[in-house]
């Protein structure tokens, strides 16, 4: 298959997570092109076989210019196989309340321009202090002691499950991934 991934990564750990994807599926065999989405631009969709969409989730949205790529290409992007990369923080916290918000911010994300995802799936991020200016490490650090966390706002801190990304990924793919 020929995949195209476009993203949308703020402080860089959906990045992160898409070149794992690629990384993943040129080792099985595909072929990849991996596009930030403010470079994807009026790509035609037509040369390729399947498309991944990633975005991480900040105050509750996902990135703007990825949903408006999502719209602009939904006609297109329905008639691929297609998998989209929630990548948040509260997924890592396992609970349902959590689960249902991140469900209602890919529904909200999708209906706006039309995109039918094949597969959505919820990505844990990272804590990353190194990319934060003043403000937002204390309200990260905030957030986390609301929930209970401990973090240490001079080390970047992962939650991304990686074996279970390449699984799911692999699932997503079909058999020859
Ligand atoms: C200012 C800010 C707001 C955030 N808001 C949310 C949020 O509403 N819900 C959530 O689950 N995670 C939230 N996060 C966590 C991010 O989704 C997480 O750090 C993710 O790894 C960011 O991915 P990126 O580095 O690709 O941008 C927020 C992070 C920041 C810095």
């Amino acid at each position: 298959m020929r995949v195209l991934i476009c993203y949308a990564s703020t402080e860089g750990q959906t990045r992160k997570i898409c070149r794992f994807c690629a990384e993943q599926l040129i080792a099985h065999g595909h072929s990849v092109e991996m596009l930030p989405v403010a470079e994807a631009g009026e790509i035609a969709l037509a040369p390729f076989d399947a498309a991944i969409l990633a975005g991480s989730v900040h105050l509750g949205r996902l990135q703007a210019p990825l949903s408006a790529f999502a719209a602009d290409h939904a006609l297109a992007l329905n008639r691929l196989p297609t998998l989209f990369l929630v990548v948040s923080l509260a997924i890592a916290s396992g609970e349902a309340e959590d689960r249902a918000e991140l469900d209602r911010i890919a529904a909200e994300f999708c209906a706006g321009g039309g995109w039918r995802p094949g597969r959505i799936l919820h990505v844990a991020g990272a804590f990353r202090f190194s990319e934060y200016d003043v403000f937002r490490s204390l309200a990260m650090r905030w957030i986390a002691r609301r929930r209970g966390q401990q973090v240490d706002p001079h080390q970047d801190r992962e939650y991304t499950d990686w074996p279970a990304l390449a699984e799911a990924l692999a699932e997503w793919a079909g058999p020859g991934a």
